[in-house]
């Protein structure tokens, strides 16, 4: 059951499409109001476990933690920093009692969730004006459901945004890409895309090919194609400043950029100098910006990532000293923290000094700050079904609850470590619990060199997530998976991804279709398995217990019934794993999952491409009796719950 309680006038966020009734008053927190902000408060008991979030850091049960949700380009993945690049209001107490809440408010939220063993939930709203969305009832796999539904439908991309995917800042001509794309398939690596980073544009303009490296861009994206590799370009929220320039000047005469505090168009710094932000929260300008897509759909493309969308700045028109990128780049790294600071401060001013214009109403961008990248992802979106008769890819740095029905995400600049392979296991869960089906990280780290190991390691985890993409820095080591020595192992892991694909694609159009979660807590579905995070449940018949330690040869797993063991070592090796403990080993080389009870894993043929894809013989492990096969033609928009057919052993 889901309700909502309107606090003041609250702006549209169109999160929630579900018609949802009008409760007087929040039934399970305490609420107090002063003149800019509403607080909530829930004592916990001591078994409470806290879920949600989304995209934040911290762990999958929430507690102990502060989390801000105010949009942020930050490349610091650790506890001390309070907020990341999406606003997932969202919490789900698990416990004596089982309820939900979403905030649903764009502006600043501060979450404090027994905090300094508080004992409490604190929830502060800096805004007079939101929506309490509350959800009682059931489980808390329930209550997430619950909300997914009244999210409406997820996002859905084709087949071959589920192959494997490469990317890096740095490649910059078609000479790279073709580089690239030879070396998977000299290697016999599987390869499905590879993104293109703001190097392929002309001074980093949106909507612009550099012409020197790219003399006929049609004819390059047909012959990647033609190799089966889709390429992806980035697009960046700000658009350059530029007279004379067709985008620049008719965003200018449309009056579709967001105004500065005099009424002019603001102009803030990002990679190409200043820019223009696009007023995505304006129906109008957002069917601009949507329609600018032909530029590149024209050319032949059928995916994207959306970046910067924050909105990153670097410095806007209101910053003191100087407006250069590198410059400004250059003393961060000399004056480091104290630069930091100020750059925060002057960051904040800038939020405050630029205005949206919500179809009619005048808004402050700081108090609608975190709405920006679900609404450039809402524009691209829509831009596209316009432009295309079929599904296409799209992924976006930052968003907001509701983005899911336009795309997904991947969660930024993480770095080469440890540590981030197991934020990558806390964040799958925790986004789908919001909605977010299509998401993963940057496999083999952002930031830093990534090495033989990390990767193998990584990738074993990243066959699972939908969105599985190797992506690395400008300055970083290689980090294709054909630059650590032997290829074999990686030949093998991205491979059990293709053979996995029946079920991985099955598994998200299904969840997607049905308002369902494709990856969840293993205690979602065993009450016993609470307290466990490094284990997840993805789709409906798998259990994975990735390794996630340096120089550890496998791990302890907790099997919550009893399961079959599979051991891919390029075979498919099947055992009992009975209900319990188990220390398991893991060669570097492999990778092990765990089929539940009564259920069934469909795996295909070895393949190197989705263009491959068959699902005419395809082998079911496990001890179940039958698997619902979720089939399409994986690229036009027919996609029906009916698509199922039954397979039986
Ligand atoms: C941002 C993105 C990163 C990209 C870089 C250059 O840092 O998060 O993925 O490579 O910008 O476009």
């Amino acid at each position: 059951m889901i309700s909502k309680v309107v606090f003041g006038e609250p702006v549209r966020t169109d999160a929630i499409t579900a018609e949802v009734e009008t409760a007087k008053e929040a039934a399970r927190f305490e609420v107090t109001e002063d003149e800019k902000s509403v607080t909530f408060r829930y004592a916990l008991r001591s078994r409470d476990v806290v879920y949600g979030l989304g995209e934040t850091m911290g762990k999958v049960n929430k507690r102990g933690g502060r989390y801000i949700s105010f949009n942020t380009d930050t490349a610091d993945h650790t506890d001390a920093n309070p907020s990341l690049y999406a606003s997932h209001n969202f919490i789900v107490v698990d416990g004596e009692e089982t309820f939900g809440a979403f905030f649903d408010t764009p502006a600043r939220v501060v979450f404090e969730i027994d905090w300094h063993d508080s004992g409490e939930i604190r929830v502060v709203c800096e805004t007079r004006d939101l929506s309490l969305y509350q959800i009682e009832g059931g489980s808390a796999y329930e209550v997430c459901r619950e909300l997914i539904r009244a999210v409406g439908r997820c996002y859905l991309p084709p087949l071959w945004a589920f192959g494997y995917g490469q990317s890096r800042f740095g490649y910059e001509t078609e000479k790279d890409f073709r580089a690239v794309a030879d070396g998977y398939q000299e290697n016999g690596i599987p390869l499905d895309y590879i993104c293109m980073d703001i190097d392929y544009m002309d001074g980093y303009r949106d909507f612009s090919f550099n012409e020197k490296s790219f003399p006929d861009i049609a004819a390059f994206v047909s012959e990647m194609k033609g190799r089966g590799i889709r390429l992806v370009p980035i697009v960046d929220a700000g658009i350059k400043v530029e007279p004379g320039e067709s985008v620049y000047e008719e965003g200018v005469q449309k009056g579709t950029f967001c105004r500065n505090r005099e009424g002019g168009y603001f102009q803030a710094g990002v990679w190409p100098g200043m820019t223009h932000f696009p007023d995505f929260l304006n129906s109008r300008a957002r069917a601009w910006f949507g329609g600018l897509y032909k530029f590149y759909t024209d050319a032949g493309f059928e995916g994207f990532w959306n970046d910067m969308n924050e909105p990153a700045m670097f410095y806007n028109e209101y910053s003191r000293g100087f407006k250069n990128v590198l410059f400004r780049l250059a003393l961060d790294l000399l004056f480091g923290n104290r630069q930091r600071e100020k750059k925060e401060r002057e960051l904040l001013r800038g939020y405050k000094s630029f205005y949206h214009d919500m179809d009619g109403r005048r808004v402050r961008h700081y108090d609608v700050h975190n709405l920006f990248g679900g609404m450039m992802t809402r524009a691209t979106s829509e831009g596209l079904e316009k432009l295309l008769d079929h599904r296409f890819m799209l992924f976006s740095r930052s968003s907001y609850i509701g983005a899911s029905r336009y795309g997904g995400v991947w969660t930024g600049d993480n770095s080469s470590r440890w540590e981030h392979l197991m934020l990558n296991v806390r964040h799958m869960p925790s986004l789908n619990m919001c909605g977010f089906l299509y998401s993963g990280a940057d496999t083999g780290g952002f930031g830093g060199n990534c090495d033989r190991e990390l990767l193998l390691r990584w990738l074993a985890f990243s066959a699972f997530t939908p969105l599985m993409r190797n992506h690395t820095g400008k300055f970083t080591r290689d980090q294709e998976a054909y630059r650590f020595g032997d290829v074999e192992a990686f030949r093998k892991i991205i491979g059990l991804r293709y053979r996995l694909l029946p079920y991985i694609y099955s598994e998200y159009m299904k969840a997607a279709l049905r308002a369902d979660m494709y990856i969840k807590p293993v205690a979602f579905v065993y009450p016993e398995a609470r307290g466990i995070e490094d284990q997840l449940l993805v789709g409906d018949s798998l259990m994975i217990a990735p390794v996630v330690t340096q120089g550890a040869g496998g791990r302890r797993v907790f099997v919550p019934e009893d399961m079959t063991r599979v051991r891919y070592d390029g075979e498919f090796r099947c055992e009992p794993a009975p209900k319990g403990w188990h220390d398991v080993d893991v060669a570097l080389d492999q990778v092990v999952l765990y089929i539940r009870r009564g259920k069934l894993l469909p795996v295909g043929k070895a393949i190197t491409n989705t263009a491959e894809y068959d699902v005419s013989e395809l082998t079911l492990l496990g001890d179940g009796e039958s698997y619902e096969l979720y089939t399409d033609d994986g690229l036009t928009r027919d996609c029906k719950p009916e698509n199922i057919r039954i397979l039986t052993k």
